[in-house]
Parts: C-alpha cells; structure tokens; sequence
C-alpha cells in the first residue's frame, strides 16, 4: 500500500518539477516534496511505526524515489539558471567593436583660421611675426608713428584713454614701432591682433576688432613691391584672382598713402548691403613708409625705404563668409560659431 503511495507522489512530483515556469514555482515543489517537513520527510516519520523487514523495503524505495526527484530537480534548476544568466548576458551586451559616437568637437574661431592661414603665408615670404601688448604708450600709438599731440589725425581713430599717457591700442601699427626698433632693418614683419576704438557698435562698427598689420622695411622697397605682396596676400587667401584698386588714401605714416579695395564678393561688384551698394569694400589701407616714422624708430631713411599695410581681418572673415553683422563674430553664439 504505501509502496503504491511512495510510487504515486514520486511520478505526480516529477511532473511537477518538469512543468515548473519560474524558479519561484520549482522553489514551492521543492519545499512540498523534498524539504525538512515534506511530503516524503513524512514518509519516513511513518516508517517508525513499520516492521523491519516494510521499513526496508519502504526505505530502499524511499531513497531512490529522493535521488530521482532531486537529480530531476538539479537539472530543472540548472536550466533556470543557465537562461537566466543567457538572458543576462543579453542585456548586459555591449559591442566594443561598434564606432564611438562622434564627440562633440570645438573648432578654431573664423578670425584664428584666417589669421593662421595669413601667417603661413607670409611666413613663408620671410617675414617674422610679432605680437605687441593692447595697453600701449601714446608715444607707440601716436607720436612714433608721426602723429603729434596737436595732429588732427588723432581725431581719425577714436580713442579708449587710460590714466597717465595709456590707451587701448588702436591699430596695430604701434608694432611696427617695435618691429623696427627691436630687429632694425632689413626687416619683414606681420603683427597680427586686437585693436579698439571708441565706436557707437552697429552691424559694421565694433569697438574691439583685428587688425593684421605688415612691414616691410630694405633698400629701393617701391609700389611695386607693395602692390606684389598685396596681390600675393589676396589671392591667397581667397584662392582665386580678385579685383582690386588702389585709390590715394591719407594715413600720416605712410607717403604716399593708399586704400587697397577689393571688388565685394558678395555680389560680385553689382552692389549689395555689405558694400554699400558701392560694388566695392575698403579693406588694406597700406602704403611707403613715411621717412619720419623711420627716423623716429633709428633708421636712416636716405638709405631705406618701406611699405607697410594694416589688413582688416575682421572685415576679411565677414567678407570671405559673407558674414553681415560684425557683432556677431565676438557675441560668443555658438550657433553661429558651429558653421565654421
Ligand atoms: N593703422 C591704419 C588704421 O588702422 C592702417 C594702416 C596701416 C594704414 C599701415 C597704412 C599703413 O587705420
């Protein structure tokens, strides 16, 4: 009889175990069948009360029926298991040969790029770049480049004053100054950098901007080799032939003096905002060195000559970019600044 019982309960729990869905299911069979208060836990318990020779028989059956049930059990809990660390696996994957996501990567500024492409440039002409401070002496700024205390020409730059005979440098052709007066001459030079005015701000008027100013300082240096070097800057930098003409233009270091436009790129010459409808955009005032300014800075001006030229560069990147307000290359939008 109990035999019969033992068989039943052993083939009603393996089914059981087999058709477990979750762990948490094979757990409770578990307990049910094969735990400490189990249903043959219980079987044994009875075994008390039997004859020997039963309780061998009902033992024997008893142990196989456990070792059956616990081997289909370890199998049953190996397999949870194994999909369970499957499934883990599966979520946790990563593909470490898949490409990064791009960064988000910063760009040099427009004016950086320009400056830099001039430099190599004129580097490879031989010149020498310089770099002069922004605080500069009204001697550097003015006087050295003959424009005296009572000149009116003072009045064409309107100036940021500081304390004491300071200011804000207004040009960069105080670097000249220093270019001639560190290296002396034969000299070539470019100096790039900020310059301010005191300037109502529009869309073509910033009190801070750059400049790229150029020296170059010999014997028998003539218009010709100005205009050379002019044309070599231009069509460098804008990679085709350009437009340009040279009108009279009064600066008092340079003698004579011009104003080097270049035909607008922007509309071609046919007349747009940026050009005033003009067809043309002022963009190299430039000219031979005045004597005085040589004078003044220690060379000999019967024995050398020179040309200097002072680039606009912020005009230059809105011209090369077809950029119409300059307020917007120092505003710091980075909208704006992702398109370079
Ligand atoms: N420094 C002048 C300016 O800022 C430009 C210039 C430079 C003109 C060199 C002639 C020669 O207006």
């Amino acid at each position: 009889m109990i035999e019969a019982n033992l068989e039943e309960l052993a083939v009603s729990a393996k089914a059981r175990i087999e058709a477990a869905t979750t762990v948490e299911e094979l757990e409770a069979v578990r307990v049910e069948v094969l735990g400490r208060k189990g249903a043959l836990a219980n079987v044994s318990k009875e075994m008390a009360k039997m004859t020997p020779e039963q309780r061998a028989t009902v033992g024997k059956l008893l142990n196989a029926a456990k070792q059956a049930l616990e081997s289909v059990f370890d199998e049953k809990k190996t397999a949870f298991d194994s999909a369970a660390l499957s499934a883990r696996l599966e979520s946790e994957w990563v593909d470490l040969t898949a490409p990064a996501p791009d960064p988000a990567r910063g760009a040099l500024h427009p004016l950086t790029q320009i400056q830099t492409e001039i430099e190599d440039l004129f580097v490879s002409l031989g010149f020498t770049v310089l770099d002069g401070p922004e605080v500069e002496s009204d001697e550097h700024n003015f006087d050295a480049l003959n424009i005296p205390a009572d000149h009116p020409a003072r009045d064409m730059q309107d100036t940021f004053w500081l304390e004491g005979n300071w200011l804000l440098r207004t040009h960069t052709s105080p670097v000249q100054v220093r270019g001639m007066r560190k290296l002396g001459p034969p000299l070539r030079m470019i100096a790039p950098g900020r310059v301010f005015r005191n300037e109502e701000v529009d869309a073509s008027h910033e009190h801070t901007f750059y400049q790229l100013e150029g020296m170059m300082v010999d014997k028998d240096v003539s218009v010709a080799h100005l205009l050379y070097f002019m044309k070599t800057l231009l069509s460098g930098i804008f990679k085709r032939d350009v437009m340009v003409r040279l009108r009279p233009g009064y600066f008092p270091f340079v003698e004579p003096g011009f104003e080097l436009d270049i035909q607008c790129l922007i509309c071609g010459g046919s007349g747009c905002p940026v050009c005033k409808q003009s067809g043309w955009v002022e963009l190299l005032p430039c000219g031979l060195v005045h004597p005085n300014v040589l004078r003044k800075s220690g060379i000999d001006p019967e024995e050398y000559g020179g040309f200097a030229f002072g680039l606009g560069l912020t005009r230059l990147v809105m011209m090369r970019y077809a950029i119409d307000d300059i307020r917007q290359l120092q505003g710091g939008d980075l909208r704006f600044l992702r398109q370079f």
